[in-house]
């Protein structure tokens, strides 16, 4: 079998310019990253340039891009509208900032809303980590209670109340079906070990049990509709967790942020016909600019209007003795003209190409799983819309994150640093996701590399 020491000496072999570069990294960044999740072993790739569907790195190696940055580039690297976009609001309206509401606020919102009717009213924030942290206060703001339910397996942004047992180590994760809360970061408040309570995904009896008895203190349930974006929810245990949720008093939060226009258009929740009362979206909302939104029923979001009372920086008398009573938004940078309007122009491209990329992508895993299945490897590709996995498994259905846990990652990650060879970047067991860019070429070119790649593990497995 060829060896991952054999992968990564080709590897240091082909990237000498991104090796030089992460070793003057190390100097100024921890880790020589500006976010831990840039990292992997031995040192990650330095990219140099992006165009269509393709990536470029400082050595001059040429990749297909399946990482997308981790989902936001749904029409590829520079998109000509785009780019035409970001100069229009340069050229024509000679700001990048205003400070002050604008047209388009209420233009994207409205767009969001057509494929989104569970969103009533929306809030812009920077990223989905605010509009998850933001769903959240919203929650504890109109229901009075302050503990949460998330999901083992799901992520939902670098803070505290939901850094918890998002990639447990099975030894100290508990029971299946009562899973114990496993920090995630160093310096986390330990109360936070009981404020949230970790639930089992796709477990409707264990998980209603649970629910039953955090009744009282349970603010909301926040869950990624898909897990990791490319697990299904089976429809029973969406449904049925729509109806607890409300007979016990818990608003339930979709965060879309990988599902929003990946899974369909119209997120998940398009999918599954399920109507949360939040939702959080972010990545292809903002065309590779950080944002992101909350949006949900109107007697929720309105906890945040102003004209309810005041906020933090309203300095007159009246006004500061009720900002205790309105939920406290605000940003420098909401609703950032450029970034809603770069947004809304490659939503609009999308609701023409959705299918095809969704086609594609479809067309993509066939492929893959004749080429898997030739070579004997069992392999399991789960995934709605324009975004899936290759889970190396001989499990028909996964199900849950401790499923994924069964998945044979060495292989995979092997498997991932011979595709830099022919040409396929992502990082290493990572998610796929697509672009329009990604087009019937593209994915021959995929296909193409696999064969070459699985061909060369059976040579050395003989
Ligand atoms: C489901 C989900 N929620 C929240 C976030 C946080 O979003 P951001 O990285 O924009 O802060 C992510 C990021 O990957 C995500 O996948």
């Amino acid at each position: 079998m060829i060896t991952l020491e054999t992968l990564m000496r080709e590897y240091a072999e082909r990237t000498p310019e991104s090796a030089a570069l992460y070793g003057k990294a190390c100097r100024a960044l921890p880790g020589g990253v500006s976010a831990n999740i840039k990292f992997f072993d031995p040192y990650p790739l330095f990219m140099d340039k992006g165009e269509g569907a393709w990536l470029t790195d400082v050595d001059g190696n040429r990749y297909v891009d399946y990482l997308l940055s981790y989902g936001p580039l749904a029409l590829g690297h520079g998109h000509p509208a785009v780019k035409a976009a970001i100069m229009e609001q340069f050229d024509r309206h000679g700001s990048l900032l205003y400070g002050t509401p604008h047209a388009l606020e209420t233009e994207y919102a409205e767009k969001i809303k057509e494929h989104f009717p569970s969103i009533e009213l929306l809030r812009y924030t920077n990223s989905g980590t605010e509009a998850t942290l933001l769903s959240l206060r919203t929650a504890y703001a109109c229901t009075g209670k302050y503990k949460i339910g998330k999901f083992e397996g799901h992520y939902h942004g670098g803070y505290n109340q939901v850094l918890l047992s998002v990639n447990p180590p099975l030894a100290r994760a508990g029971a299946v079906t009562r899973p114990i809360p496993v920090p995630e970061s160093a310096g986390l408040e330990p109360y936070q070990l009981v404020n949230t309570v970790v639930l089992p995904f796709n477990d409707l009896e264990d998980c209603t049990a649970i629910l039953r008895e955090h009744k009282d203190d349970m603010a909301a349930v926040i869950m990624e509709p898909l897990l990791a974006g490319y697990i299904e929810a089976t429809p029973e245990f969406m449904h049925g967790l729509r109806t607890v949720t409300e007979e016990l008093g818990i608003l339930l939060l979709f965060d879309e942020v990988k599902t929003g226009f990946r899974a369909g258009l119209g997120g998940a929740q398009g999918l599954y016909g399920v109507r949360p009362d939040l939702t959080a979206l972010g990545k292809v909302i903002g065309a590779g600019m950080p944002m992101g939104v909350v949006g949900g029923k109107k007697e929720l979001m309105m906890k945040s209007a102003p004209v309810r009372g005041s906020d933090v920086f309203d300095m007159s008398a009246e006004k500061r003795s009720s900002a205790g009573d309105v939920l406290f938004h605000s940003g420098t940078y909401n609703g950032d003209p450029l970034i809603l309007r770069a947004g809304l122009t490659s939503i609009k491209i999308l609701e023409k190409e959705f299918e095809g990329i969704r086609a594609r992508t479809e067309s993509l895993k066939k492929g893959l799983k004749d080429l898997f299945a030739a070579r004997g490897i069992a392999v399991n590709l789960p995934g709605v819309g324009t975004v899936f996995n290759i889970v190396l498994t001989d499990k028909p259905r996964i199900e849950s994150y401790r499923d994924m846990q069964e998945a044979d990652l060495t292989l995979r990650k092997k498997i991932d640093f011979a595709l830099f060879r022919e040409g396929i970047y992502n990082k290493p067991t990572n998610r796929y996701s697509l672009s329009t860019a990604h087009d019937e070429s593209v994915i021959d070119f995929t296909l193409e590399a696999y064969k070459k790649v699985l061909a060369r593990f059976q040579h050395f497995q003989n």
